[in-house]
């Protein structure tokens, strides 16, 4: 064998054993994955915003346009699904009680796509003042869901 046909050959052996590993899917557990995915890109997409409005990073408009405006649409996304009958079970920090008041819980996540949509709006206008209001906006939100429905660690 070629040494070229060996390196392809290492090559393929390569991807095909980390296919597993990319996939942030648990088969066994799709909607746990589906619903912390979500939360994932939702601290992932605040977290730099909270940066820039303390001052950790430096202020650029456009970028905080784009990231606000990234954070609304993600919120947006029917997560609901991922909190079907069922799936209070395995590896999740989703507490019980989730499924005792789902009521509340979705009235919780209509108000992070409000405040959402409202920090993307409030971006656009330019105003510091009114963005860090309504970053802290946000963030209540964020920490009320948390307070009552997450645990700070895995439960099972
Ligand atoms: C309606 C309730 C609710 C709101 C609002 C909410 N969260 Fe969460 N969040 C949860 C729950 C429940 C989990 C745990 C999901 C699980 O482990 O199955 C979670 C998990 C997370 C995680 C961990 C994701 C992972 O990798 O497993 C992060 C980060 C996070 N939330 C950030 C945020 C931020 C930032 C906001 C506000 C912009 C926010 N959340 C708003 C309920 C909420």
């Amino acid at each position: 064998m070629k040494p070229v046909q060996r390196l392809l050959i290492a090559g393929i052996v390569a991807c095909a054993a980390a296919v597993p590993t990319l996939a942030h899917i648990e088969k066994t557990e799709p909607l746990q994955s589906l619903r912390q995915s979500y939360f994932a890109l939702i601290g992932m997409s605040f977290g730099p915003m909270a940066d820039m409005v303390k001052g950790k990073i430096e202020w650029d408009q456009a970028q905080f346009e784009r990231w606000s405006s990234d954070l609304a649409a993600v919120a947006s996304y029917s997560v609901e699904r991922g909190f079907a009958p069922g799936s209070e079970e395995g590896r999740t920090r989703a507490k019980p009680d989730i499924w005792l008041n789902l009521d509340d819980f979705n009235e919780r996540l209509a108000g992070l796509r409000a405040e959402t949509a409202k920090l993307a709006e409030a971006a656009k206008t330019g105003d510091r003042a009114a963005i860090q209001a309504q970053l802290g906006a946000t963030g209540k939100a964020c920490k009320g869901c948390h307070d009552e429905y997450k645990a700070k660690d895995y439960l099972y």
